[in-house]
């Protein structure tokens, strides 16, 4: 069985400024624009939704399947990402445009200019799902990601159409869909993600209540920041777990992904939805502790040790058996 991971790749180009942009802007010229800054910091990440949840699955020992569209200057990412147990055979490769690009500066006063190119994204709608299983055997799960709308829906439809159990994870296009194409991309979903917010504009956007959610999908996993997670199904009662507590609190960015590898590492181990959802807060909490999303190290005895420290033995050895972590 296999688990294929569609969404975004994408890397963020992260600079800093030393001074105050307002200081170089000219309010009554500001129809002739024309700055430059010269900044003194260069951060690549690597990120996008999927890449980072492929990661967290490589990481814990699994073969996720990464399904999106690139551009040709992958390379250097595609190498990262196999060496962690992702399986790139099935990433697009546009000849056109290049891999998906967040570039942003900062200056000293939070202010922030940024662009996001979505480049070879866009080609995401190419992409069929059925020669990917053909490939590498019949799927646990999809699970469709934030990505070109066009293709979030091609692959929401064809997983409909050809039965393959499917995770809705629309998180930030939710800001931008409209009601019709959330309800497309949710309806028949095994599994949906969001937080609590997204939550609220899934509700209010479909116009559907909670309960008309939960008629529509199995299961609604909302995550609730540093509070943990709940699990709601259908005339099943919720299941909360508490989050599991940080050494140091650095940056955030990228916790929602790290937990959903988690809680789909251990669903396709066969354990329950608490289960998952505790080994969604382990994963996520080695996010919050580090600058990056792809910047942290999972190991096997750590991880033991956190997850007994937070959730008890009996968790830890409902794990151990499963778990492969590609550090000791
Ligand atoms: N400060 C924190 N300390 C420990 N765990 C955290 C913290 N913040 C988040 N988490 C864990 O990460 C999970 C997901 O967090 P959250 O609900 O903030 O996701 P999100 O809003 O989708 O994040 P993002 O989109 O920025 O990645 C939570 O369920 C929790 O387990
Ligand atoms: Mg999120």
């Amino acid at each position: 069985m296999s688990l294929l991971i569609a969404g975004s790749i994408a890397t963020d180009h992260l600079m800093s400024f030393a001074g105050k942009f307002s200081d170089s802007l000219v309010v009554d010229q500001l129809d002739k624009l024309s700055v430059s800054f010269l900044v003194d910091d260069l951060e690549v990440r690597r990120g996008g939704c999927a890449a980072n949840i492929c990661f967290g699955l490589g990481n814990l020992g699994l073969n996720p399947v990464l399904v999106g569209a690139v551009g040709e200057d992958f390379g250097d990412y595609r190498a990262w990402l196999e060496r962690h147990n992702v399986d790139c055979d099935s990433v697009h490769v546009s000849t056109t445009k290049h891999t998906a690009r967040f570039v942003c500066t900062n200056d000293q006063a939070m202010a922030q200019i940024a662009s996001f190119y979505p480049g070879a994204m866009s080609e995401s709608r190419e992409i069929e799902l059925a020669p990917i299983i053909e490939r590498v055997g019949p799927s646990d799960f999809v699970l469709i990601g934030p990505d070109d709308p066009d293709g979030m829906l091609r692959h929401t439809d064809e997983c409909r159409q050809r039965g393959y159990r499917f995770v809705a994870d629309p998180s930030q296009q939710l800001a931008f869909g409209d009601g019709e194409l959330i309800r497309q991309l949710i309806d028949g979903a095994e599994i949906l993600f969001s937080n609590e917010y997204e939550a609220s504009l899934i509700t209010q956007k479909t116009g559907w209540s909670t309960d008309e959610v939960l008629d529509r999908v199995g299961t609604w996993i909302v995550t609730l920041g540093p509070q943990g997670v709940r699990v709601d199904g259908r005339g099943r009662e919720s299941i909360s777990v508490p989050a599991v507590p940080e050494i140091e609190k650095v940056e955030p960015t990228g916790v929602g992904d790290a937990f959903r590898a988690g809680f789909l590492a251990a669903l396709a181990w066969g354990l329950d939805h608490e289960r998952a959802a505790q080994l969604g807060c382990l994963v996520a909490v080695y996010v919050v502790e580090q600058i990056g999303t792809q910047e942290y190290t999972l190991s096997r005895s750590d991880l033991l040790k956190r997850c007994t420290e937070t959730y008890g033995e009996r968790v830890s050895a409902d794990f151990e058996p499963h778990l492969k972590t590609i550090h000791p």
